[in-house]
């Protein structure tokens, strides 16, 4: 992919590297599908991408997490990491870049760029007093904890007392300089309640952080002063820049940010906000390099209503999900079900209703049963009508023709659940409308040619509907799309990209009679509800 042609846009985007003390769990599954979506997205349009991933492995949090378990904390990481490179590719998640933060390149990184910001004059000694979380990796104010010093984002886990010297990052500093950021690009920090979030945090003054520990020894050592291991947070932050040296490259800054730098999209979960919108921003400003374009901001998934946990003992496998179900349905729910940027809930009993729904039925359906009339009243041919002999005010025709433009739209807003509702709306409208036209009647009466201009504007939507589905279902749009006698797959993004353009395919009116259909063959099968439920 790194062949294509240089004048063709470059869109790269991040997901959060995740941390390792546990194995992968749907909220991190859930981030991951989102980018995986704006990656396949964005290479229909004929885009180069760079989709980042990767794992966060220093710190304290991991370093306990392996001892308890007996083990070192680099072959307990190395394990855990695997873990989340299985997970996506059980996922169907095309990314570029898996950065691991034990890796040699990005120590080697993260020591200039610690040196940029020593050199800034922004990095001091102090002593550092205050309340830890370990699970946050983060110091808490005294107001922000309950009652008997525990964490809100961990209530089952006390806080623990810090007071030693650390060295700080002059972010009270910058405190002018992103407030200024924030108003001129005020699409910096998406959705807007997240951005005002972020305002009402900086306008209440900003505090200098500590950005070494001590005592801490799973970690990059500080360069100037090798008592001192750097924040799992400084560092995990320049993963993002690590992530972007092409393999055999010298891993030096200069190399780093040569080709995709500045990131155009990092997703990240609400609990990670200041991080990326306050610290990251600030860090970067004061090793004067260009900021990111963009910070768009998720919610909470909950499992039938509840927040989800080890206590509690409700959380969600994504492997057991995806075993049991398979890649498509599992991204099609998140991403349709739940409007992102919002918290969300998953339920088995509405997982299963809605890829019936949506899938087995309306889609599934609609593709089979059209299918089958070809065969019946058209040989087997896609039946020779053109485009241009249907009229635009024909009612798939006119909503083919807007839908293009209105997914595009959506996707780029990262709007998934109205994207998949846009598309559906058509394949809704395509069932209205062959029951309505009922080509069986037509095929009894003689009307041949009415018959034909039915079914060829049903299966050219269904494959519009196909072309828009596939960042999000790429398994069952490549089938349609092969039933339909293109010789295309979803997965292979290069192919796809030349042979499918966006241009082209995004619009109604592109099937032509001089494919050969595929065999029928149900592109989803209906769930049954478990006997218990
Ligand atoms: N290691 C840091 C990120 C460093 S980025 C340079 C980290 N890792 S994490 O593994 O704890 O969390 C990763 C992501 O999972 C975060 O974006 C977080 O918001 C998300 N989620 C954790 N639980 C979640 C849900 N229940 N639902 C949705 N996302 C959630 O933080």
């Amino acid at each position: 992919m790194n062949q294509v042609n240089k004048t063709q846009k470059t869109f790269a985007l991040t997901t959060p590297l995740y941390y390792v003390n546990d194995l992968p769990h749907i909220g991190s599954a859930y981030t991951t599908m989102a980018a995986d979506v704006v990656g396949r997205f964005q290479r229909l349009l004929g885009h180069r991408v760079l989709l980042i991933t990767g794992t966060d492995e220093h710190g304290q949090k991991i370093q306990r997490t392996a001892e308890s378990k007996g083990r070192s904390p680099q072959s307990f990481s190395d394990e855990m990491s695997a873990g989340f490179v299985s997970l996506w590719q059980l996922l169907n998640i095309q990314y570029d870049r898996f950065i691991r933060t034990t890796s040699p390149r990005h120590e080697a990184l993260v020591k200039e760029f610690f040196q940029k910001v020593w050199e800034s004059q922004d990095i001091y000694l102090g002593q550092q007093k205050g309340w830890y979380c370990v699970s946050c990796e983060e110091f808490k104010e005294e107001r922000e904890l309950l009652e008997g010093h525990r964490c809100p984002l961990h209530p089952n886990k006390e806080v623990e007392w810090r007071d030693e010297q650390n060295y700080f990052f002059r972010l009270s500093k910058y405190q002018e300089k992103l407030q200024e950021l924030y108003k001129s690009r005020p699409d910096f920090i998406q959705p807007e309640s997240r951005r005002n979030e972020v305002l009402n945090f900086v306008n209440q003054g900003l505090q200098d952080f500590s950005i070494s520990r001590v005592n801490l020894e799973w970690g990059i050592p500080v360069p100037v002063d090798p008592n001192h291991t750097i924040y799992v947070w400084f560092e995990a932050l320049l993963g993002y820049v690590s992530a972007l040296l092409e393999p055999d490259e010298e891993p030096t800054l200069e190399n780093a940010l040569a080709k995709w730098w500045p990131i155009n999209l990092h997703l990240i979960g609400k609990d990670i906000l200041r991080f990326h919108t306050v610290y990251w921003p600030a860090i970067l400003m004061s090793a004067g390099k260009p900021l990111p374009d963009r910070v768009f901001v998720h919610g909470f998934l909950t499992k039938d209503g509840q927040k989800m946990g080890k206590s509690l003992g409700n959380t969600l496998d994504p492997v057991v999900l995806v075993e049991r179900y398979g890649s498509d349905a599992v991204r099609y729910y998140f991403l349709k079900e739940i409007e992102f940027g919002k918290d969300g809930d998953f339920n088995e009993s509405r997982f299963i209703n809605v890829l019936n729904a949506d899938l087995a039925n309306d889609l599934g359906n609609l593709l089979n049963r059209t299918l089958n009339m070809v065969k019946k009243y058209c040989a087997g041919n896609i039946p020779a009508v053109t485009n241009e002999e249907i009229p635009l005010e024909h009612s798939l025709k006119a909503i083919g023709l807007r839908l293009g433009e209105q997914v595009q739209y959506a996707y780029e807003a990262l709007a998934f659940n109205q994207a998949c509702e846009t598309i559906l709306s058509l394949v809704q409208a395509s069932n209205k409308f062959i029951d309505e036209q009922a080509p069986w009647s037509l095929y009894k009466q003689g009307q041949q040619q009415a018959v034909e201009k039915v079914l060829y504007a049903v299966l050219e939507s269904v494959r519009l509907a196909a072309y828009l589905l596939s960042p999000v279902i790429p398994d069952i749009s490549s089938d349609i799309y092969q039933q339909l006698g293109f010789d295309i797959n979803f997965n292979e993004q290069l192919k796809t990209a030349i042979a499918a353009p966006f241009a082209i395919h995004g619009t109604w009116g592109v099937l032509t009679n001089q494919q050969k259909l595929g065999e029928p063959r149900p592109i989803f099968k209906r769930i049954e509800l478990p006997k218990n439920d």
